[in-house]
C-alpha cells in the first residue's frame, strides 16, 4: 500500500540481501520510523516488544528471524534454540508457529551450507503468499461488502466497524479485515469506517486510522465503549475484524474486545464477518475457551498511555492511581455462533467445522 504516494510493504529485504526492514509500529502514527533487523534477537525483540505486530506480520518476522539465526550459526542446536526462542515471544496468533515449523520442514534435510539461503528464500515466499492471500481475501470481502449497499439501496455511506488493527500493518500488504475495505474502496463503494480505538494499545487509533487516512478512506476513531451504542442507532452495517487464531470449529480469537463487539452485534442483527488467511487456523483445538493460549501483557500497557502532547511531543503518561493493580488480557474468544461468516482467501464460508473443511477439504483426515 501507499504511504503518500510511495509503495511500501510493512517488510521487506535491504538491498544487500540480509538484512530485514520493518516500519517500526510503536512509532506510529506520529513517528514513521524504518527499522533494521540484524539478527534472530532483533526479530524476536521486535516481536515482542511490538515494532512488528499483527498475525500474518509476526509469522513473516518469525520466518526472516530464523533465515537471519542461519547466517550467524545454521546448526540443528541453534536452528531449534532460535525456532524456540522466536516462538516464545508471543503466543497467541497461530501464524508464528505455521511460519516457523515451515521454515524447519525446509531447512532440516539441508545441509548447514545451504540452510541460510534456502532460509531467506523461504521466508520471501512466505512474505509473497500472504500479499497475494491477503488480496484475495479482500477480493472476497469487497464483494460481500457491495452486496450489501447494493441491498440497501446505494446509500451515501455504508458503515462498517473493525476492532484493532487488521490492516497492511498487521500484513506484509493489503491486510485481511482492511484488505475487504480497501476492495470495496476501490470498487466505489462509498465505505465509511468506525475505527475503534482499542485499548490498551490503541492500534485502531494509531494504526488503522492512519493507514486509512493515508489510502483516503474515509474513518471515524471511537472508544470501543461506544460500538453498542452506534449499533443499537443503526449505525454500523457491518463488523469486519481479523483474528490471531482460529478454530477447526470457527471460533475466533481476536484482540481482546472483539467478543464484545460479536455479542453487541448479534443483539442488533448486525453482520459479523471475520477475515483470514489459511496460517491462522489451528486445526488441533477443539475447546476454544479452554486451550487457546491468551497472552497477558504487562500492566504498563494499561495503566500508561502514550500519545503527543501540545508540544509535538511524543510521551507516556499515566492514567491510573499510583501502585493500581492492572490486569492486560491481550485476546479474547468469540465463539462460531456469533459469527456470520469467515472470508478465507479461498472464499466465504460459514464458521464451522463444516464450513471451513469445504474451502479446506485437504484438513479432512
Ligand atoms: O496485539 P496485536 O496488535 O498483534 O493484535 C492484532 C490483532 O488482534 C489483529 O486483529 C489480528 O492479528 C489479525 S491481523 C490481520
Amino acid at each position: 500500500m501507499k504511504i503518500d504516494g510511495t509503495p511500501y510493504r510493512s517488510i521487506w529485504l535491504a538491498d544487500d540481501g540480509q538484512t530485514v526492514h520493518i516500519i517500526d509500529q510503536t512509532k506510529l502514527p506520529h513517528i514513521f520510523e524504518i527499522a533494521d533487523l540484524k539478527s534472530a534477537l532483533d526479530a524476536a525483540t521486535a516481536i515482542r516488544d511490538m515494532l512488528v505486530r499483527g498475525a500474518p506480520l509476526i509469522g513473516a518476522t518469525g520466518a526472516y528471524g530464523l533465515a537471519l539465526a542461519m547466517r550467524e550459526d545454521a546448526s540443528d542446536t541453534n536452528l531449534d534454540s532460535a525456532s524456540d526462542a522466536l516462538l516464545q515471544t508471543r503466543p497467541t496468533a497461530s501464524n508464528l508457529a505455521w511460519a516457523l515449523n515451515n521454515l524447519k520442514e525446509v531447512l532440516i534435510p539441508l545441509p548447514e551450507s545451504q540452510r541460510e539461503a534456502a532460509a531467506y528464500q523461504r521466508a520471501s515466499e512466505i512474505c509473497e503468499d500472504d500479499v497475494a492471500t491477503c488480496r484475495a481475501i479482500g477480493e472476497h470481502g469487497a464483494s460481500i461488502i457491495e452486496k450489501l449497499w447494493i441491498s440497501k439501496g446505494r446509500p451515501d455511506r455504508i458503515n462498517i466497524l473493525t476492532h484493532c488493527n487488521a490492516g497492511w500493518l498487521a500484513t506484509v500488504d493489503w491486510g485481511t479485515a482492511l484488505s475487504a475495505i480497501y476492495g470495496a474502496h476501490e470498487k466505489g463503494v462509498p465505505v465509511h469506517v468506525w475505527a475503534d480505538e482499542t485499548r490498551p494499545r490503541n492500534q485502531g487509533a494509531s494504526l488503522t486510522a492512519w493507514e486509512l487516512g493515508k489510502h483516503g478512506v474515509k474513518h471515524t476513531v471511537i472508544v470501543g465503549n461506544a460500538s453498542g451504542h452506534l449499533m443499537q442507532h443503526g449505525q454500523v452495517d457491518m463488523c469486519i475484524v481479523g483474528t490471531d487464531r482460529t478454530t477447526a470449529a470457527g471460533d475466533v480469537c481476536n484482540k481482546v474486545g472483539t467478543y464484545l463487539k460479536a455479542l453487541a452485534a448479534h443483539d442488533n442483527d448486525v453482520p459479523f464477518y471475520v477475515a483470514l488467511p489459511h496460517s491462522t487456523i489451528d486445526w488441533s483445538i477443539n475447546d476454544s475457551i479452554r486451550d487457546v493460549p491468551i497472552e497477558i501483557r504487562s500492566p504498563e500497557e494499561v495503566t500508561h498511555v502514550w500519545g503527543k502532547d501540545s508540544e509535538g511531543e511524543v510521551a507516556s503518561v499515566q492514567i491510573t492511581p499510583d501502585d493500581t493493580a492492572a490486569l492486560n488480557v491481550a485476546f479474547d474468544v468469540t465463539p462460531a455462533r456469533y459469527v456470520t461468516g469467515l472470508i478465507t482467501e479461498r472464499g466465504i464460508c460459514e464458521a464451522s467445522v463444516q464450513g471451513l473443511l469445504n474451502l479446506y477439504p485437504e484438513q479432512k483426515t
